[in-house]
């Protein structure tokens, strides 16, 4: 089966073709990042209207990547929730009518699923059952995957996320928009250990999170002291490695709690190289094996909307001739595979 991926939630337009028997057969992929720069954040409107301008281009652009016409397309996969809910509207519309124009099932697709199974992706990759660190702009949560559309939240984040963390921090520090990838890089000449920083909810028992504290403590670290490039530097490795040892201590009591012998990291902020290393190291310490997605893959894509799409489509679901779409739909309401048809 040839599914058509499509990923319009936030600020990037993703398309994928996935194929059952032979794996991915392409994908493209249009980031909004330089749009939204000049606002320090993702201006709702604009994403809706770009994607608008994009998706259908995209589209043709990836049959042509991957030697494929319209007709080879047996099902249509795309994201109807959470995110934006304007921007999910430009998917949802464009793959359903794709579906109906051509005859073939569509499928709505959750976001964070598609993050969650992403590592599925790769030739190394792990197998149910499995904990997932799922670490977004929109949600940081651990999550028992006990089998394909079997899902257990184990703890979540209280208020921001790990990304949010990451990208408020940045402009803080005057790092710009999106902020995650810039303080990493800007963290890799710093001294971590200049400043305390908390760990925060590593003192009491619980896989929630909590990040706002973090940010609040760092928030007053630079506006009471030096405003120095060794000092941003510096405060941005000790922020970076006060959240991956947060994380790294949550994931090992997860794995703990679950018995589970595999870890595996999702979410734009595990293309973070500090924790992907950390959660390495913690794997050959205590024998789990951890898998994470190709960095592209990490962050927002249409690959893994086809490729989780793929999985439910192959189970016979699909969805109603309905336009849907979710700005929040959480992981726990989504039944066991193959349980819908509506
Ligand atoms: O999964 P994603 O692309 O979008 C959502 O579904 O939210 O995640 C985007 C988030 C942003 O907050 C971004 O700053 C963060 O992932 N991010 C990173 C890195 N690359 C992306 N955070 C830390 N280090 C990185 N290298
Ligand atoms: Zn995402």
């Amino acid at each position: 089966m040839i599914v058509l991926g499509i990923e319009t939630s936030c600020d990037e337009t993703g398309v994928a073709l996935y194929d059952s028997d032979a794996g991915l057969r392409a994908h493209a992929l249009f980031s909004q990042v330089d749009i939204h720069a000049e606002y320090g954040g993702v201006v709702p409107e604009i994403a809706s209207r770009d994607h608008v301008r994009k998706l259908l281009p995209l589209i043709n652009q990836c049959l042509r990547k991957a030697g494929l016409t319209r007709d080879d397309i047996d099902a249509v996969a795309y994201t109807a929730g959470p995110g934006l809910i304007g921007a999910l509207l430009v998917g949802t519309a464009t793959g359903r009518s794709i579906g109906m124009a051509l005859g073939v099932p569509a499928l709505a697709v959750n976001h964070m699923e598609g993050h969650l199974l992403a590592p599925m992706l790769e030739d190394e990759h792990p197998d149910v059952p499995f904990v997932a660190l799922l670490v977004s702009g929109g949600h940081s949560m651990l999550v028992e995957v006990r089998a394909i559309g079997e899902y257990k939240i184990l703890g979540e984040t209280l208020d921001d996320s790990a990304g949010e963390a990451f990208d408020k921090t940045a402009k803080l520090l005057g790092l710009g928009y999106p902020g995650g990838p810039a303080l990493a890089k800007l963290a890799e000449h710093g001294n971590a250990d200049r400043f305390r920083f908390p760990r925060p909810m590593t003192d009491r028992p619980g896989l929630d999170f909590s990040f706002s504290g973090l940010k609040t403590h760092t928030r007053n670290l630079w506006l009471k002291g030096e405003k120095d490039d060794e000092t941003r530097a510096d405060i941005a490795a000790g922020f970076q490695q006060a959240v991956v040892d947060t994380l790294m201590i949550k994931c090992r009591r997860a794995m703990q709690q679950t018995r589970a012998q595999q870890l595996v990291i999702a979410g734009g902020v595990g293309a973070n190289l500090s924790l992907r290393q950390t959660l390495q190291q913690a794997g050959k310490k205590y024998g789990w094996k951890v898998s994470y997605p190709r960095l592209e893959f990490c962050t927002d894509n249409g690959a893994m909307i086809a490729f989780a799409g793929c999985q439910r489509l192959m189970a016979g679901e699909q969805t109603g001739p309905v336009l849907k779409a979710f700005a929040r739909w959480s992981l726990d309401q989504l039944p066991p595979l193959g349980t819908t048809g509506s």
